[in-house]
C-alpha cells in the first residue's frame, strides 16, 4: 500500500498564495513512486491549481462537498463540480463536526457522493478530549466510522480512506496534546476490526489508514511507524513548505 502525506490548508492561502506554494513543491519533488502526495487547498483554489498541478507528482483534495449534485443550495459545491479537478476529498473533519455542526448522517452522504463523482473521500473520525477522558474514545470512533460508512458497499470500501484525529490533538485545539503511539496504534487496531465486521477482514485490510493532530517533522517518523498507519494528515505544518517536504522526507526515508 502507498503511503500518504496529505496536506490540510485549511482556511489559508489566496488563491495566488496557493499557487506559488504549489509551484515551489513541484520544483522541490522528484516523482516519489510509493508515496502519495496530497495538498488540500480552498475551493477557490481548486480550479487554478488543477491546470497548475503535475499529477504525477501531487494530487489535489477538496477540504469538503455537498451531497447533492445538483439543486437549490445557496453557497453549496457539489463533488459533481469537484469531479475531475481533485482525486480526493476530507470528509467529517472535526471542524465540520463542531464548529459547522455536520454530523454522521450529513457525512455519509458525503461520502457516497465523492465516491459516486470518483472522487476518493479521506473520511475523517476522532473523539474530543472530554470523550477520551471518560472513556467513551471506542464508541465514538464505532459510532463514527459506522455512521460515516452508512451509504458505502462492500464494493466501495476499497474506494475509501480513514483519517483518524483524535480532536483533542490537533493544533489549534486549546492546549493541544501530542498523541502517544499507542494510543494511535490502539485506535488504528479498532477502526479495522470494525472494518473487518462490516465488510470482512480482506477488504478491511486494503482500507489506508492516516493519522492526524500536531504531525510535525520531528514526530511523523513515529507516527508513521504506528502499526498499521499508513500515511498523515498534516494541518499547521503543512502550511510552511519546507516542513511539508521535510515530513516527505521523512515518509520516504521510513518507508524505504
Ligand atoms: P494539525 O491539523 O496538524 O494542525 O494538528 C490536522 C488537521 O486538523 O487535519
Amino acid at each position: 500500500m502507498k503511503t500518504y502525506i496529505v496536506g490540510n490548508w485549511k482556511l489559508n492561502f489566496t488563491v495566488g498564495e496557493a499557487s506559488i506554494y504549489l509551484h515551489k513543491l513541484l520544483k522541490t519533488l522528484p516523482n516519489y513512486r510509493d508515496l502519495e502526495i496530497v495538498v488540500a487547498p480552498s475551493t477557490l483554489a481548486l480550479q487554478p491549481l488543477s491546470l497548475q498541478v503535475d499529477r504525477h507528482k501531487i494530487k489535489l483534495a477538496a477540504q469538503n462537498g455537498f451531497y447533492r449534485d445538483t439543486g437549490a443550495y445557496t453557497g453549496e459545491t457539489s463533488f459533481a463540480q469537484l469531479r475531475g479537478l481533485v482525486n480526493y476529498a476530507i470528509i467529517g473533519h472535526s471542524e465540520r463536526r463542531y464548529v459547522l455542526h455536520e454530523n454522521d448522517k450529513e457525512i455519509a452522504k458525503k461520502v457516497a457522493a465523492a465516491i459516486r463523482n470518483h472522487i476518493t473521500p479521506i473520511l475523517c473520525i476522532g473523539e474530543i478530549e472530554s470523550e477520551r477522558a471518560f472513556g467513551e474514545t471506542k464508541d465514538v470512533i464505532r459510532d463514527q466510522l459506522i455512521g460515516g460508512l452508512s451509504e458505502v458497499s462492500d464494493d466501495e470500501l476499497a474506494k475509501v480512506i480513514i483519517a483518524y484525529e483524535p480532536v483533542w490533538a490537533i493544533s489549534s485545539a486549546k492546549s493541544a496534546k501530542l498523541a502517544s503511539p499507542d494510543e494511535i496504534a490502539e485506535v488504528v487496531d479498532l477502526i479495522r476490526k470494525t472494518l473487518s465486521e462490516t465488510y470482512g477482514a480482506k477488504a478491511a485490510e486494503g482500507v489506508p489508514v492516516l493519522f492526524g493532530g500536531s504531525v510535525n517533522p520531528s514526530n511523523a517518523g513515529a507516527y508513521l511507524t504506528v502499526p498499521g498507519v499508513n500515511g498523515l494528515l498534516i494541518g499547521a505544518s503543512s502550511l510552511i513548505l519546507s516542513e511539508f517536504v521535510d515530513i516527505i522526507e521523512v515518509a520516504k526515508r521510513v518507508r524505504a
